[in-house]
C-alpha cells in the first residue's frame, strides 16, 4: 500500500432482515396483531464489510442482491458507510437473501430464511479482470464460508494468485454439535487465517473429541492440514491462536451481556481491519496477529453489549477505548 487507508475486499451473504412483533406466535391459519415492524439489511457481507469501515479500511463488498427494492435497500446501506459496492452483482430471478422474523412478548423468535441471490453467486462473476486488478489492490481478503463453495475455492485461488492473504470464516451451518464430520473443500485450507468457532473447528476436525479442553489439538490440526493460522472463537472464553509460532489464548474483555447477535461479524470485520494494517506494511507477523485477535475481541465484546447486529457494531474509537482498559 502507497498511503491512504488500507483496502478490505469482503466477500459474504447479503440479506434482508424483516421481523415484526406480536403478543403470541400464530397457530396453524390463524391471524394475529402485530405491532411494531422493522426492516435492516444484514449479513455476513454487510455487518463484516461495515465493521471495517468503521475500523477506517476502505472497504469493497463483494456479494449478490436480487432485482428488487431489498437489493438497493442494502446498497443504499452499504453506501452510507462509504463502502464501495461495485461489485454487488444481481442475480436474474432470484430474490435478495431476506431473514423473516416473528418476534413474540417474551422475546423469543420464529425466522425463515430465504437464501436468494446469495446461492446465486457463481465463480465467473469474479473471473474478469475488474476483479483480478480489486483483489491485487487489497491488503486483505475476508471471505465468508457459507457462501456456495465453488465460489468461495475461486476466490481463495485468485487471492493466493495476487499473493494476498486471506482470512477465512467457515460459517458452518447450525451452532450445535451436530455429530458429524463436514468436510472442506481442499481450496478452504491454504487459507492464512481460519476462524472457526469452536463447534465449528471441532465437526471440521473430529466432531467426536469436541471437548474444548482440547481445542488447541484441534487448532495444531487445522494447521497440519495446511491452514496459516487458526483463530478458534470461544464466545465468552475469548479466541485461541494457533500457529507455527505456538498457541497463545486471548482472553474476552468484560462486558455487560445484551445480545450475541453480530459479535462473529464484528470480530471478523475488526480482524480484517486491522490485519489489513500489517499486510499494508509488507507482511503480517505472528505478533500481528495476536494484536489482530485482541482488537477483534475487543469488537466481538463491545458487539455483545448492545441489542441488535448492524446497530451494536463498535467504532474504532470505541475498540481502542475498551483495549485501554487492560492491565
Ligand atoms: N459474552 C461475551 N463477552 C465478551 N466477549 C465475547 C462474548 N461473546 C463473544 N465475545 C467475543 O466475540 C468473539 C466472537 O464471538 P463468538 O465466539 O460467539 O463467535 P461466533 O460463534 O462466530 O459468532 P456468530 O454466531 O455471531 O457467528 C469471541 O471470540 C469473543 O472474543
Ligand atoms: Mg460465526
Amino acid at each position: 500500500m502507497t498511503g491512504g487507508k488500507p483496502k478490505v475486499v469482503v466477500l459474504g451473504g447479503i440479506y434482508v432482515d424483516m421481523a415484526i412483533r406480536c403478543e403470541d406466535f400464530p397457530d396453524s391459519a390463524e391471524l394475529v396483531p402485530g405491532s411494531e415492524f422493522s426492516h435492516i439489511p444484514t449479513g455476513s457481507g454487510i455487518n463484516q464489510a461495515i465493521q471495517a469501515a468503521l475500523c477506517g479500511c476502505q472497504v469493497t463488498l463483494v456479494g449478490k442482491v436480487g432485482n428488487d427494492p431489498f437489493g438497493q435497500m442494502a446498497i443504499d446501506n452499504l453506501r452510507d458507510f462509504g463502502i464501495n459496492c461495485d461489485f454487488i452483482f444481481e442475480a436474474e430471478a432470484k430474490n435478495t437473501g431476506v431473514t423473516l422474523s416473528f418476534v413474540n412478548s417474551a422475546g423469543s423468535n420464529r425466522t425463515v430464511v430465504s437464501e436468494g441471490a446469495n446461492r446465486a453467486l457463481t465463480p465467473s462473476d469474479i473471473s474478469g479482470a475488474k476483479f483480478e486488478e480489486l483483489i491485487s489492490n487489497a491488503n486483505i481478503c475476508l471471505v465468508n464460508g457459507k457462501l456456495p463453495p465453488d465460489f468461495v475455492s475461486a476466490a481463495i485461488r485468485a487471492a493466493k494468485l495476487s499473493n494476498k492473504k486471506v482470512i477465512l470464516d467457515p460459517a458452518l451451518p447450525g451452532g450445535e454439535f451436530q455429530h458429524q464430520s463436514v468436510s472442506l473443500p481442499p481450496d478452504y485450507y491454504t487459507a492464512d487465517i481460519l476462524v472457526p468457532n469452536f463447534v465449528e473447528a471441532a465437526e471440521i476436525i473430529n466432531p467426536q473429541n469436541h471437548n474444548i479442553h482440547n481445542a488447541k489439538l484441534i487448532g495444531a490440526d487445522l494447521i497440519a492440514r495446511g491452514v496459516g493460522c487458526a483463530v478458534i472463537k470461544l464466545g465468552r472464553r475469548g479466541a485461541l491462536v494457533i500457529d507455527k509460532a505456538g498457541a497463545d489464548h486471548i482472553p474476552s474483555f468484560e462486558v455487560k451481556f445484551v445480545d450475541r447477535t453480530g459479535c462473529g461479524d464484528a470480530f471478523d470485520g475488526a480482524l480484517a481491519a486491522s490485519c489489513a494494517v500489517g499486510s499494508a506494511k509488507g507482511c503480517l507477523t505472528a505478533d500481528e496477529i495476536r494484536k489482530a485477535v485482541k482488537f477483534a475481541s475487543a469488537a466481538g465484546a463491545l458487539a455483545c453489549s448492545k441489542f441488535g447486529s448492524q446497530e451494536s457494531l463498535p467504532k474504532k474509537e470505541e475498540i481502542i477505548e475498551l483495549l485501554q482498559d487492560l492491565p
